[in-house]
């Protein structure tokens, strides 16, 4: 698997799609999402060449500290953290399969529900990965391809589900029953996010 490659076409892709997010942030938050986390992982692509030298806790690591002080914000900080358990938990791997990449992402998404304080149905970020986690969890006996596509599957109707939810947390929450009937930036980013990696790794097992 060609870690940096993924890394580098989620930064594309967080690019292409920054002022879209942060157009959904306009509309509930301060418009600043796409701009701040695009600046974030294109400060990621250009760093991304080392990470040849690196195991993937410390690229984990690496991100979550790029991230941290280049996004800024609510969402730089928490999947900083979310990234910093993932380095954590991948100590000592050196060769990624289904079950390790399992354990990050419960990883991961334990990460975001410490930084943030937040539970899915908050109109978060959590509500695309929570879900995304579950399921991958609960599908390892379907073959690398039809796994992929219930993952992003998932992840799609995670983000959707958050246009009609009541924000609780973050910044959203100042507009209290006005937060209804947009869908949530971070939610949106973490979509983008799923939907690259499980693009890429379609490429990668020929699906
Ligand atoms: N407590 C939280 N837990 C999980 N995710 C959160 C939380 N607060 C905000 N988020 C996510 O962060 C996204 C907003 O990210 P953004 O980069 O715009 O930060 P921000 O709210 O503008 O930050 P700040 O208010 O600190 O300037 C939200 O759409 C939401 O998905
Ligand atoms: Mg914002």
């Amino acid at each position: 698997m060609d870690i940096i490659k993924i890394i580098d076409s989620i930064a594309d892709k967080i690019f292409e799609k920054r002022d879209e997010l942060s157009e959904l942030d306009r509309a509930i938050g301060d418009s600043d999402h796409g701009v701040n986390l695009s600046r974030g992982f294109q400060k990621i692509k250009e760093e991304s060449s080392i990470f040849s030298k690196l195991n993937y806790s410390e690229i984990a690591n690496k991100m979550a500290m790029i991230l941290i002080s280049n996004v800024g914000g609510a969402s730089g900080a928490i999947y900083g953290t979310g990234l910093m358990r993932v380095a954590q938990s991948l100590k000592g791997v050196e060769e990624l399969d289904r079950d390790k990449v399992g354990v990050a992402l419960g990883a991961m998404v334990e990460g975001i529900k410490f930084r943030g304080k937040a539970i899915a149905g908050e109109k978060t970020m959590l509500d695309t990965l929570e879900p995304v986690e579950k399921i991958f969890q609960e599908s390892k006996e379907l073959s690398i391809c039809e796994f992929l596509d219930k993952i992003e599957e998932v992840a799609q109707e995670g983000m959707e589900s958050t246009k009609d939810m009541l924000a609780t947390k973050g910044r959203a929450s100042y507009l209290g029953e006005r937060s209804i009937g947009h869908i949530d930036p971070g939610a949106m980013s973490s979509y983008i996010i799923v939907k690259t990696i499980c693009e890429n790794l379609r490429e990668e097992f020929k699906c």
